[in-house]
């Protein structure tokens, strides 16, 4: 077990998934740009998923091909359990995203609060070559980080904030930016946090 995986694990293992500071009874940002940007037959794969309702939405409204990945397997069993009979609907690949190689490609790449965790470049670098290998020319990348006035650190774990412009700058390689907008989310302690959100394509190889 990596320390990373132990990490998770705890938080999922100690505390319920709607109490932690990332709970969203309604990915509604989420939802919002993964249909503007895609249609139910798309697939998307969901990095760092942990326990998000996002895929019972996708589900709800007919996206079929739907992959979740985390590095925690406690909060994919979590999910499992919670989607009954529809989890049959759902991939699941338990692993850290930088080391892992994707054996298809997807149409959307989904991402809230995942790669704000990596705080140095060769990681930011890596997480970028990854995604550019799931994704074909065209498909979208859908992005929520925390903003330059977000918190600094997130479950006892730094974090690294970004201006829109940071992300275009670390994807450009592989992705075009199309889009970037704001978002406060509110934690359910109460706590305001600042969120950039983007949706870059991939560009042609
Ligand atoms: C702050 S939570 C966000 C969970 C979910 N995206 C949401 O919005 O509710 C971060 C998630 O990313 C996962 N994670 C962190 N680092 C990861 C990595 N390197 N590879 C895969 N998953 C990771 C954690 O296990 C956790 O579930």
């Amino acid at each position: 077990m990596s320390k990373k995986s132990e990490h998770w694990d705890a938080i999922y293992g100690s505390r319920s998934s709607s109490s932690v500071s990332w709970y969203q009874r309604d990915p509604t940002v989420s939802l919002r740009l993964i249909t503007a940007n895609s249609s139910i037959e798309s697939s998307v794969i969901d990095v760092g998923a942990g326990a998000s309702l996002l895929v019972d939405r996708l589900i709800a409204i007919g996206y079929g091909d739907v992959t979740l990945l985390d590095v925690s397997a406690a909060a994919l069993s979590e999910v499992i359990a919670r989607l009954g009979e529809s989890a049959d609907r759902v991939s699941r690949v338990v692993g850290d995203v930088l080391s892992w190689r994707p054996e298809r490609t997807y149409d959307v790449w989904h991402d809230r609060a995942v790669f704000h965790f990596l705080t140095c470049p060769e990681d930011q670098a890596r997480y970028v070559g990854v995604a550019a290998s799931a994704l074909g020319t065209g498909a979208k990348l859908v992005i929520g980080v925390f903003a330059d006035d977000g918190p600094t650190e997130c479950s006892g774990l730094d974090v690294q904030r970004f201006h829109a412009d940071d992300l275009e700058r670390l994807f450009g390689d592989f992705f075009t930016m199309e889009f970037d907008e704001r978002e406060r989310h509110v934690t359910p302690g109460g706590v305001s946090q600042s969120f950039i959100w983007a949706v870059l394509r991939r560009k042609g190889s």
